[in-house]
């Protein structure tokens, strides 16, 4: 929701600020815009559209030459996206400007005070009543830090600023709550942004912001204090991924890559996970194993892919662990007062680590003393900083709004929470869970198999792309691997979806079965007791006109339809991590053929931090 970068060194700062724009696109791309102070003044361009509309408006007319300035890539909250509400803000005097990502909540009252005050606003935006306050107190103060620690403690709400003021040449002035902030720390150059993304073509060398923290950041300095001025530590680390891993490198988009990275991110994801004697090894549980063993319930919470990853998971932990599990939806959790102890162990899945949802519903579970995991791709994020532990999924940067590698490997992860209770409870042997997890090593290669062969789903899309309706159906582990396939034509296709129980059908939704309705079908593993289910439920429909599209093990000869997607056999618990190659790569084509922006759908954003 947002990408904000702000930059200070020797060269002209138009160019690093558009390449980590262009990086964050991902976050928000209705509108974007950049401020650059030179020559004692800031001048700013701002428009409504994708990064490329400001790029096109900047080759007619540049910026001036400076050393810093501040650019960002929106997802509007308040305002629609038009020119005057894409970000920089500045105040009435033009001597701040300001980004801002997160939502002030008690906007409303500050903007009423300040146009009692006789402010005048030319945006409908929440953030430029921050640029306003900043410029009141910074032209009181004559500091930049200070006025920002003054405003920030004025603010309700979550929020990353940046800002730039005239008569601090050199400086960017960041804050946070609630949303990302982190430095990176370049040779002759220094960066503020949402994501390490933004400047990892310049360094790797990154600062985690805390929450409530102020940095104050020139081309060869940083100091980070807290809203009352007092200094604070910040922990630097290393990325470890370099810029190719954020490039295309080819493919024609980062979806289609994130796709066919999926071998290679699962391989990751179980990379040193085994210890010297040979235990499943979970480094940064950081819960001890006498803690796990008193764990009496299980709460998984998530948003959209990460909730359908967390349903799969529920399957194997409890099979494993004997544990109970729930999962639920981040944004529902806290407000049907959930019964937790301290024995309840909250499992947090998110791949940005940001989702606003998950963020507060962990904060949530953490005031209740249950103990929280959780499973995250992006290192440094809250979510993983306020867990009690974390796996991190080591799927590498996912780019794509729609997730895919990052489902995965979120799958996997939370599987290994649940094989290591297994094994710190005693409940599997730990050959046991190494058996399993030998077993786990060989997707991969399966998942890459049917990668190698997955050309049919072009032509599948291309069947049904006039479809008002398309349905998809499965039971058990299935039964997500629906939803998650309706879930991804939605965001990337535009098309109306419902994944669906194949169970629950004859209660209801059968009757939106009429001649012609594509209904793509996950059939479950021929080792499952739910196979002649599903095959029952499959004539029921097809008895009604439905044109079903059966995804079936390639042993399963139960199944003779010729245009059956087969997919390499696999146990039941890991068929998910097959089952929805076809589904993804079905939602991709229907979106290419629709001429539809796949990386970056209408309406969306790849990381959620507002509530
Ligand atoms: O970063 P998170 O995993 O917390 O994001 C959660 C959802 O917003 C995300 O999975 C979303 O549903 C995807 N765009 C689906 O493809």
């Amino acid at each position: 929701m947002c990408g904000i970068v702000g930059y200070t060194g020797d060269s002209n700062a138009t160019i690093p600020l558009l390449e980590g724009l262009a990086r964050l696109e991902y976050r928000g791309y209705d509108s974007a815009g950049i401020s650059i102070l030179a020559d004692g003044k800031i001048t700013t361009a701002k428009r409504a559209g994708k990064l490329a509309v400001l790029v096109a408006a900047l080759k007619e007319k540049s910026l001036p030459n400076g050393q810093v300035g501040i650019g960002h890539t929106r997802w509007a909250t308040h305002g629609s996206p038009i020119d005057r509400n894409a970000h920089p803000h500045l105040d009435p005097d033009g001597k701040v400007a300001l980004i801002h990502n997160g939502i002030i909540e008690n906007y409303h009252s500050l903007k009423v005070a300040l146009e009692n005050q006789g402010h005048d606003f030319s945006s409908d935006t929440d953030s430029e009543v921050v640029a306003h306050l900043l410029g009141a107190e910074y032209s009181r103060v004559n500091d930049l830090t200070a006025a920002m620690e003054k405003v920030c403690k004025q603010l309700q709400g979550n929020f990353s600023l940046v800002a730039i003021a005239v008569d601090s040449p050199g400086t960017l002035v960041g804050a946070r709550r609630n949303s990302p902030l982190v430095v990176g720390l370049g040779d002759g150059a220094n960066f503020l942004a949402s994501d390490v993304a933004a400047f990892i073509s310049f360094t790797r060398r990154a600062l985690e912001i805390g929450q409530n923290q102020i940095v104050t950041l020139t081309a060869s300095s940083y100091s980070i204090t807290n809203f009352d001025g007092e200094a604070q530590n910040a922990r630097e680390f290393e990325v470890t991924w370099d810029a190719s891993a954020a490039e295309k490198n080819g493919f024609p988009h980062f979806m289609a890559k994130e796709i066919m990275e999926q071998p290679k991110a699962l391989a990751d994801c179980l990379l040193g996970r085994i210890d010297e004697k040979g235990q499943l090894a979970l480094n940064e549980v950081r819960v001890s194993d006498d803690e796990l063993r008193d764990i009496e319930k299980i709460i998984i919470i998530g948003c959209g892919s990460a909730f359908h990853a967390g349903m799969i998971a529920k399957y194997g932990i409890e099979h494993w662990s004997r544990i109970p599990v729930e999962v639920e939806l981040a944004s529902e959790f806290r407000y049907r007062d959930p019964i937790i102890t301290r024995n309840t162990l909250v499992l947090a899945i998110s791949q940005s680590g940001e989702t606003m949802d998950t963020l507060m519903a962990l904060r949530h579970a953490k005031e209740q003393r249950a103990k929280v995991i959780s499973i995250c791709n992006t290192h440094g994020a809250s979510i993983p900083r306020e867990s009690d532990g974390v796996v991190y999924t080591q799927a590498g940067p996912e780019i794509a709004v729609a997730s895919t590698k990052a489902f995965l490997t979120q799958i996997v992860a939370a599987y290994l929470v649940g094989l290591y209770l297994a094994q710190v409870r005693g409940i599997k042997f730990v050959d046991e869970v190494r058996d399993i997890l030998e077993e786990l090593d060989e997707m991969p290669t399966k998942i890459e198999r049917y990668l190698e062969t997955s050309e049919r789903l072009k032509e599948l899309a291309e069947e049904f792309q006039s479809a008002q309706s398309i349905l998809f159906l499965g039971r058990h582990v299935g039964y997500p691997v629906a939803l998650e396939g309706a879930l991804k034509l939605k965001e990337l296709a535009y098309m109306h979806a419902e994944g669906f129980a194949a169970g629950e059908l004859k209660h209801g939704p059968i009757a939106l079965i009429e001649e012609g309705t594509p209904v793509l079908v996950v059939m479950p593993s021929p080792h499952s007791p739910l196979h002649d289910k599903m095959l029952s439920n499959v004539q029921e429909i097809q008895a009604r006109g439905a044109r079903a599209i059966i995804i079936a093990s390639e042993s399963d000869l139960a199944i003779a339809d010729p245009r059956a997607i087969r997919i390499p056999d696999a146990p039941v618990l890991f068929q998910p991590l097959l089952a929805v190659l076809p589904l993804q790569l079905f939602a991709y084509e229907s979106a290419v053929i629709r001429g539809y922006d796949v990386d970056q759908p209408r309406n969306l954003a790849k990381s959620v931090t507002v509530e």
